[in-house]
């Protein structure tokens, strides 16, 4: 017994080993932790169950069948995040540099499909080289097998993506389909093709981190959501991340204790500039609003004219849509609708309550936007609104125009109860601009256009620029002192609390993609 007892031992140092001390020296050279590491700081203190270590690939195709390290380059298991069930794979870069062969994709597929089956999170963290290119196919197989995981939990439980290190080709489709990616700074990257294809196909020179690295996604493409210094910070943000979601679909997220007390936020007052046309910063708002430091902004650097994100509010976890009147004026662009839209989407799949913060003029005018098909991306705001049946509150600070009223979580699309601040101006457009439309005859044959135009734009102004209109119709529940508003929205979002709502039986819509 002894002897079996020290074989186990021993093939479990072996695996712990991964590809060995020189690699994993390496690893740390790069500046990288090791996968097992990575699962160290992510997962509570001894919590760690590993699946699968002494699985190895069975390639016998250029002399693989010599190079065998047990758990073929990924660590695999379940363990706690702050007490709650969480699964996890980490790539292991020093076997085979972490590249997936089959019996590796295997190990992931188990992992995911124990995750749907007992309603907990998936964290992938990747560090791969892509397809082991000794397997071909079988690889090609593996990847798509996670592809087809991926898009079945897709909406029963959370998926949350690292990349904290290489991940090319179609490798890069995995973290893109599940609901969060965070990038490390400078260690990693993804793109579909690399800057030596790049070269020969364009003739563009670009370097990896030009082409895809954690800044170029977090600012250019959106791919993804959250970047980090280093490895501890992207393990620390996934793991306040996880603090704001639910295990699944069917649960909520647990509320934080919280005492109430007089919750006005005289920091509020004031806070809209007197003219109309000057910006502020909606964060300042968010944060004037919900619990204390609790604002987690997601993506925030790219398409800076909607701020999206979690908070609490009494402890309750909610996810907040805003206007940025700092960015373009907050008006509505192709970028900023799909950014609002996916995160609209995540937080019904997950039953997050939605909190809008609107301050909006528009859509962003120019042949930029129509030619990039600000009609269908705008749709996706639209549609995700419209389709959600989580709690929705709206707040209307400033500026409320046009088609972007609908959008923005109005009540004719389903939203519970809007809110206005005195300074809402609720209109089809603003009034100088509807004034030069309606009145355009009699001003061009007035003795004084200037001041007819003047005149103009004040009564439109008076009956228009307001929150009242709205109000006596019923479209805003109730126009509000700014300080009240934490008040308000709380007790709001405890009344919402229970809301049931079904949507007409279908197999699925059809988002405008
Ligand atoms: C097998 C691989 C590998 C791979 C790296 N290695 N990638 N083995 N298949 N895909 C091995 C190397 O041979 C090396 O082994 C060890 O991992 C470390 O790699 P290095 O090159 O020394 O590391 P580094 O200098 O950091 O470079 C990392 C790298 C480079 C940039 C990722 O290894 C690389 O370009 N790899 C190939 C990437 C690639 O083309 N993959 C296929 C993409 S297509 P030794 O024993 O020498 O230490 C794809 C399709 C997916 O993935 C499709 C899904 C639908």
């Amino acid at each position: 017994m002894d002897k079996k007892i020290e074989l186990l031992q021993s093939k479990i140092a072996e695996a712990r080993l991964g590809g060995g001390e020189a690699r994993i020296k390496k690893q740390h050279a790069k500046g990288k932790l090791t996968a097992r590491e990575r699962i160290h700081f992510l997962l509570d203190d001894g919590s760690f169950e590993e699946i699968g270590m002494f699985v190895t690939h069975r390639t016998k195709e250029f002399g693989m069948e010599n190079q065998r390290f047990p758990g073929d380059g990924v660590v695999t298991g379940y363990g706690t995040v702050n007490g709650r069930l969480t699964y996890v794979f980490a790539q292991d870069f020093t076997v085979f540099g972490g590249s997936l062969s089959e019996t590796h994709a295997e190990k992931i597929c188990k992992i995911m499909d124990l995750a749907v089956k007992n309603g907990a999170p998936v964290i992938g963290l990747n560090d791969s080289g892509g397809a082991r290119i000794q397997e071909g196919v079988r690889s090609l197989g593996g990847y798509a097998d996670i592809f087809y995981r991926n898009v079945r939990s897709s909406g029963v439980i959370p998926q949350v993506s690292a990349v904290m290190g290489p991940c090319a080709g179609g490798a890069v489709y995995s973290p893109a389909m599940t609901d969060f990616t965070i990038m490390v700074e400078h260690t990693s990257y993804m793109f579909v093709t690399g800057p030596n294809v790049v070269k020969t196909v364009t003739n563009e020179e670009v370097t990896s981190e030009e082409l895809g690295g954690a800044h170029t996604h977090a600012t250019k493409s959106g791919v993804t959501h959250l970047t980090a210094a280093n490895d501890i910070e992207c393990i620390e943000k996934i793991k306040k991340l996880l603090s704001y979601i639910p295990q699944n679909c069917e649960e909520k997220t647990p509320r934080l204790p919280y005492e109430l007390g007089e919750e006005l936020r005289e920091q509020l007052i004031g806070i809209i500039p007197e003219n109309a046309h000057q910006p502020y910063d909606m964060r300042e708002v968010i944060n004037g609003i919900v619990d204390e430091a609790s604002f987690f902004e997601i993506h925030e650097e790219f398409a800076e004219n909607i701020v999206v994100g979690f908070a609490r509010l009494a402890g309750r976890s909610i996810g907040i849509v805003g206007n940025q009147p700092m960015s373009l004026a907050g008006c509505l662009d192709v970028n900023s609708a799909r950014k609002g839209a996916r995160f609209v989407r995540f937080c019904d799949c997950f039953n997050i309550p939605l909190l809008v913060m609107e301050d909006v003029p528009g859509f962003l005018p120019g042949t930029n936007q129509e030619w990039n098909g600000i009609i269908v991306n705008g749709a996706k705001l639209l549609y995700a609104f419209s389709e959600a049946t989580v709690p929705r509150v709206t707040v209307i600070t400033r500026k409320a125009y046009g088609g972007a009223y609908d959008v923005m979580n109005s009540k004719h699309i389903g939203a519970d109860m809007n809110f206005a601040w005195p300074a809402a101006e609720i209109a089809v457009m603003g009034a100088k601009g509807a004034s030069e439309i309606i009145f355009r005859k009699e001003i061009k044959e007035a003795d004084d256009p200037v001041a007819l135009l003047a005149q103009k734009e004040k009564e439109y102004k008076e009956h228009f620029a307001n929150p009242y209109t709205a109000a006596e119709r019923g479209f805003i529940d109730e126009v509000i002192h700014p300080k009240d508003t934490r008040r308000k929205l709380i007790k709001t979002f405890a009344m919402l609390e229970n809301k049931k709502e079904k949507l007409p039986k279908k197999k699925h819509g059809n988002v405008p993609l």
